[in-house]
This record gives C-alpha cells, sequence and structure tokens, in this order.
C-alpha cells in the first residue's frame, strides 16, 4: 500500500457574485503557504476549454459537475488539496460530485448570499442582462438554486470578509482532517 495520502476537496458552491473564485484564491494563497499543494479548478475557467460544448441546462450543467469532480480526483488523488468553485445548483449535483470524489474527501462548502447582494455585486454584469431577459436560464433569476438541507460547511459571504471566511473554513476543516490529506 502506498503511503501518498489523497488530497481533500474543498467544493465552494453558492450563486454567481456569492464570492467562490475570491474565496478559492485566498485559500490557496493561505494553503500554499502552509506549505500544502494546492489545485483551483473553476467553473469559468473549465467552461472556457474543457467543458466549452456544455451550456446551461439540467443536463449539461450534470456533466459539467462530473467532468470536474472527475479532474478534481485526479489531482486529490496526487495528494494535492483541490478547491473547486462552481455554482452546482442541485442537491443532485452535489450528490454526482461526492459520490464521483468519495465521502470521505468532499467537503461541500455552501456560500450563503443574499441574492440581493449578489445582483448588486454583479461583478461580470450578468445579472444586469439576465433581469433584462438577455440571459434565459441565470441560476437565481430564471433558474433555480437548492440550498443544501445540510453540508460540510456553511459560511455567510454577505456578512464577513474572505479574510476571515477563509480562516473559518480552514479551522473547520483542519478539525476534521488535521493534515488536509487522508489515506
Ligand atoms: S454550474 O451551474 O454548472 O455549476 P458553473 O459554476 O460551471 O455553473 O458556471 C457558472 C458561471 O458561468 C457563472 O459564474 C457565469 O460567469 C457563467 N454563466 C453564464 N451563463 C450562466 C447561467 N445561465 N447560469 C449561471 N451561470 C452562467
Amino acid at each position: 500500500m502506498s503511503n501518498k495520502k489523497n488530497g481533500i476537496v474543498l467544493w465552494l458552491f453558492g450563486l454567481s457574485g456569492s464570492g467562490k473564485s475570491t474565496l478559492a484564491q485566498q485559500l490557496d494563497e493561505v494553503l500554499t503557504a502552509e506549505g500544502h499543494m494546492v489545485k483551483r479548478l473553476d467553473g469559468d475557467a473549465l467552461r472556457a476549454g474543457i467543458n466549452s460544448d456544455l451550456g446551461f441546462s439540467d443536463e449539461d450543467r450534470l456533466e459539467n459537475i462530473r467532468r470536474a469532480a472527475e479532474i478534481a480526483k485526479l489531482f486529490s488523488e496526487s495528494g494535492i488539496i483541490t478547491i473547486c468553485s462552481f455554482i452546482t445548483p442541485a442537491n443532485k449535483l452535489r450528490e454526482t460530485a461526492r459520490h464521483i470524489i468519495g465521502p470521505d474527501l468532499f467537503c461541500d462548502i455552501f456560500l450563503d448570499c443574499l441574492i440581493e447582494t449578489c445582483v448588486s455585486r454583479d461583478p461580470k454584469g450578468l445579472y444586469k442582462k439576465a433581469l433584462n431577459g438577455e440571459i434565459k436560464n441565470f441560476t437565481g433569476i430564471g433558474a433555480g438554486f437548492e440550498r443544501p438541507e445540510q453540508s460540510f460547511l456553511t459560511v455567510c459571504t454577505d456578512q464577513q470578509g474572505v479574510e476571515e471566511t477563509a480562516s473559518i473554513i480552514i479551522s473547520h476543516t483542519t478539525k476534521r482532517y488535521p493534515l488536509l490529506r487522508v489515506f
């Protein structure tokens, strides 16, 4: 048996504008500074490349998450802490990712943020377009977002800053996984 341990997968999910990418970057910086190997996988980045054939129907979102989870699993198996940021708007999608990655490594972290706050931030101008009817099935406007019944952790990104949120995540996670790697 190899003594190489799998990196945990921090799966950040929540509405567009809830702060997933910013938080992923902060977590990456802190964990890298602590000496960990870290890889980030982001919805927009994957959709610009490997997932560029996919749109936002339920079926395509499922395939998007399936591929992302399979890629995350490969990094995890190399001992890399993998930080995924995808809206992942339905329980079924989150369960698919959990199943692929494995429940012992999968940490689903809900970025709970009022839609009004996301709309007012609108970092990419997409809510404006969705509200004008230019994007039909935008999550939170024309398409649904299922709040989780339970998750590894919920953080309120409209109530605290990114550094504080990242440190809450790291301290919660290291309580369960002292090395951030298992097996
Ligand atoms: S997911 O629903 O399949 O998990 P993912 O995280 O990969 O979504 O991609 C979301 C990103 O795609 C958003 O941050 C936004 O930039 C862009 N986007 C474009 N159209 C949509 C849409 N209809 N709904 C949500 N996000 C969209």
